[in-house]
C-alpha cells in the first residue's frame, strides 16, 4: 500500500457550495493557482451542469492548470450531467470524473424513490458510461473515474459493499466513502472502511478515499480514522469551508500526518509553509472569516500568553509547541503579551526591541505594562517602547 496520501481539495465545489461563499470565476482561478502551488495533486473545479458559469470555471481551470494538478469536475449519474463534466474537461492532459449517487436508505426512500437494484444499475450504466467516454481520447489508457456513494456512513454495509464492488467492475477508479451529513465517529468510520477492505474482493483495484463532513466536529478525526484503516486518498477544503459546518480542513489533516508520522507512518506532498497563505487567500475570497483559534491558521494558532507557557517557551519552544510556525507559514509574534504574561517574556522582547535597561528600570517598565494590560487585551511593541522611553525621560 502505498504511503503516499493523495490529498483531492474541494474547496472549489464543496467548499464553493457553503452559505455566502460563492466566488466568480477570475476568483476561483486565483485559488486554484494558490491550490497549485501548493502542491494539490486533484482539485475538484466545480459541478459543471450547475450553470453555464460553472462549466466555464471548470474549463479554464482545467485548461490552465491541468498539466499541473489532476482536474477534477463532478456528475451525477445522469448522461446529461457526465457529458457536461467530461465536456469542461475537455483540452486537459489531467482529468478525472467523479460521479455520485447516493445509496443510504433515507436518500434510496426520500430523495431518489430508487430501489436497490436499480441503483446499483445505475451506478454501472453511468461508470461505464463515463469510462468509455473518456477511453476515447488517445492519450488516456486507463480512465481515471472516481464513484461515491453518497450517504455512504448511513448505508447498510452490505449493500454499500456490492455497489462499490460493481462499480469497480464498471471501471472506477477511486472509490470515494461521503459521509455526507457528519454522522460518523472515528471508531464507526474506521469499521466502514476496514468492512470494504474485507469483503469487497475486488477493492485492491482502487485508491479508497475519505470525505468526512463536520457537523458533530469530527471530520479531520473521521478522515484520519479512513486512513488508518487503509484510505489513501482524503477530501478536504481550506479553512474546512463547505456545506452546513464543512468539510475536512486540509490544514488540519496535512500537519496531523506530519505532525504524527510516527504514528500514520504516511505523508503527502503538500508544501505546508505555503498553508496560511493559501487560507487567508480563499478568506478574502469567499468574505469567509477565520476563526482566530482555528488549528493550524487561526491567528492565535501559534500565540502564547500564560506567563508559565512563555517562560517554558524561552527555555526550548518544544514545551508548549508540537509543530513550527514556519512549517505552516505562520508570521506574527508567538508570545504574545498581556495580563497573563511574567518577566521573561517582557524581558525578551525589551531585549529584541533594541533596549539594554538594568534590573531597576526593567521593573518600572514591567510594572508600567502591566497596569496597562489591565486596560486593554494585548501590549504591543509600541507600548513597550512608549513606557521605555517615558521611563528615561523621567529618569
Ligand atoms: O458530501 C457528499 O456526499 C458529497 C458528494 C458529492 C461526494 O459532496
Ligand atoms: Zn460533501
Amino acid at each position: 500500500m502505498s504511503d503516499t496520501i493523495t490529498i483531492f481539495d474541494t474547496t472549489l465545489r464543496d467548499g464553493e457550495q457553503a452559505p455566502g461563499c460563492s466566488m466568480d470565476t477570475d476568483e476561483k482561478m486565483q485559488v486554484a493557482q494558490a491550490l497549485v502551488d501548493l502542491g494539490v495533486d486533484v482539485i475538484e473545479a466545480g459541478y459543471p451542469i450547475a450553470s453555464p458559469g460553472d462549466f466555464d470555471a471548470v474549463q479554464r481551470i482545467a485548461r490552465r492548470f491541468g498539466s499541473q494538478s489532476t482536474i477534477c469536475s463532478l456528475a451525477r449519474c445522469r448522461k446529461e450531467d457526465i457529458d457536461s463534466a467530461w465536456g469542461a474537461l475537455q483540452d486537459s492532459e489531467k482529468v478525472r470524473v467523479h460521479l455520485f449517487l447516493a445509496t443510504s436508505p433515507i436518500h434510496r426512500e426520500f430523495k431518489l424513490k430508487m430501489a436497490e437494484d436499480e441503483i446499483v444499475r445505475r451506478a454501472v450504466e453511468s461508470v461505464k458510461y463515463c469510462a468509455d467516454l473518456m477511453s476515447k481520447r488517445s492519450d488516456i489508457k486507463i480512465p481515471n473515474v472516481e464513484f461515491s456513494p453518497e450517504d455512504a456512513a448511513r448505508t447498510e454495509l452490505d449493500f454499500l459493499c456490492q455497489v462499490v464492488e460493481k462499480a469497480i467492475d464498471a471501471g472506477a477508479t477511486t472509490i470515494n466513502i461521503p459521509d455526507t451529513v457528519g454522522y460518523a465517529t472515528p471508531t464507526h468510520y474506521f469499521k466502514v472502511i476496514s468492512h470494504l477492505k474485507k469483503h469487497v474482493p475486488n477493492i485492491h483495484k482502487c485508491v479508497i478515499s475519505t470525505h468526512c463532513h463536520d457537523d458533530l466536529g469530527m471530520a479531520v478525526a473521521n478522515s484520519l480514522a479512513g486512513v488508518e484503516a487503509g484510505a489513501r486518498q482524503i477530501e478536504c477544503t481550506i479553512n474546512g469551508l463547505g456545506e452546513r459546518a464543512g468539510n475536512a480542513a486540509l490544514e488540519e489533516v496535512v500537519m496531523a500526518l506530519k505532525t504524527r508520522g510516527d504514528y500514520y507512518g504516511v505523508g503527502t506532498k503538500i508544501q505546508t509553509t505555503k498553508l496560511c497563505n493559501t487560507s487567508r487567500l480563499v478568506s478574502k475570497m469567499t468574505g469567509m472569516t477565520v476563526q482566530r483559534n482555528k488549528a493550524i491558521v487561526g491567528q492565535n494558532a501559534f500565540a502564547h500568553e500564560a506567563g508559565i507557557h512563555q517562560h517554558g517557551m524561552l527555555q526550548s519552544r518544544s514545551t508548549y509547541e508540537i509543530m513550527r510556525p514556519e512549517d505552516v507559514g505562520y508570521i506574527g509574534e508567538s508570545l504574545v503579551l498581556g495580563k497573563h504574561s511574567g518577566r521573561h517574556a517582557f524581558r525578551d522582547r525589551v531585549t529584541k526591541l533594541g533596549y539594554q535597561i538594568d534590573d531597576e528600570t526593567f521593573e518600572k517598565v514591567y510594572q508600567g505594562c502591566t497596569a496597562l494590560a489591565d486596560k486593554k487585551k494585548s501590549i504591543y511593541d509600541a507600548d513597550i517602547i512608549a513606557i521605555i522611553e517615558n521611563q528615561s525621560t523621567t529618569q
